[in-house]
């Protein structure tokens, strides 16, 4: 009698083997706020076929674009709770949680683009940011480039002086705090998706990004001008939830990892063709780009460096770090 449950037994669980998949699939989900031609999206959609081609059997990546999942603020409270896997996040958002990351907004950090993007490719660099993460909530895996940030407003900016009392939508953190209160303009902080309603209602009279926003989130609509002063190059990290990646065996966080690595690469190489496509977008919508004199846009900032370093001893590793690019 046992010997005759045992084989109905065998026989089931063989039965049950040939129809169950060896592993139930794991949904990994994936947000960032941007349109779907933005380098970014590009990025990720090599993200999720990286990790789908070596591991496709046990994960399945979901990509929310275009703010679909929340505004970045949300997203970001998200993934600290694993309820969202990935996104791409300013450093300028991470900054009150995790002070290192306020290096990236020190003004005129870097002298080109391509030493911010040589540093920002550095494995060290990723490593370092890793390191001083205290409270584990999330874990950097690469950065994305979001190129230079550039003054736009309503009226042109032609010299320093034009910033003067003028309201600004900028993003969060003390060192663009400072860097307005210098240049003498008032800083308004505000989620990058109310930037275009605060414009239409005339709640600010410009903003300061790439040229990407003026056609991706129709800032252009109303600034007409956008003024080359340069003044801050800050990344997108793609950051995963802590939880989620400290989960995974090693094999497979390698993979993600990697992904990370070739949605990096794809991101900085899309870039530039994206921006000069956008600059032409925008001049189809009445805007004038500005060439200033942004020697004089510095000098007024400079001197601010020391202090920040001071301030926040979290950012002077990555800060020496920089010298070794410029
Ligand atoms: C850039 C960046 C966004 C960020 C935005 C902002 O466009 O790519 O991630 O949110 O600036 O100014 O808020």
């Amino acid at each position: 009698m046992k010997l005759c449950r045992l084989i109905i037994l065998s026989v089931m669980l063989f039965l049950f083997g040939l129809t169950a998949p060896a592993y139930a699939k794991i949904t990994v989900t994936v947000a960032h706020t941007h349109v779907e031609t933005h380098p970014q999206h590009k990025a990720f959609l090599v993200f999720k076929n990286y990790i789908e081609n070596e591991l496709g059997e046990r994960y399945e990546i979901q990509i929310y674009p275009n703010g679909l999942a929340g505004s970045n603020e949300q997203v970001f409270s998200l993934v600290k709770m694993n309820s969202i896997q990935f996104m791409a996040i300013s450093a300028s958002l991470l900054e009150n949680s995790s002070k290192q990351y306020a290096i990236f907004s020190v003004p005129y950090l870097f002298r080109s683009e391509e030493v911010y993007e040589n540093f920002i490719r550095d494995p060290e660099v990723i490593a370092e940011l890793q390191a001083q993460e205290k409270r584990k909530f999330f874990r950097p895996l690469s950065a994305f480039t979001a190129g230079t940030r550039n003054f736009y407003a309503s009226f042109p900016i032609r010299t320093v002086d034009d910033l003067k009392d003028r309201n600004f939508r900028v993003q969060i953190g003390r060192n663009t705090g400072l860097m307005m209160e210098a240049f003498g303009a008032n800083d308004y902080v505000m989620s990058f998706r109310d930037v275009y309603t605060a414009l239409k209602r005339g709640v600010v009279e410009g903003a300061e990004n790439n040229e990407l926003a003026l056609v991706d989130q129709k800032h252009g609509e109303f600034c007409k001008y956008y003024s080359y002063d340069g003044h801050q190059m800050i990344p997108d990290m793609l950051i995963g939830s802590e939880e989620f990646l400290s989960s995974l065996p090693t094999e497979d966080y390698e993979v993600f990892r990697a992904a990370a690595m070739e949605a990096q690469r794809v991101e900085i190489r899309e870039w530039k063709s994206r921006v000069k496509k956008a600059i032409k977008q925008a001049e189809d919508m009445g805007v004038s780009f500005i060439k200033v004199d942004s020697q004089s846009f510095r000098n007024k900032v400079l001197p601010l460096h020391d202090s920040l370093l001071t301030d926040n001893p979290a950012i002077r590793k990555l800060y020496v770090m920089t010298l070794k690019y410029q």
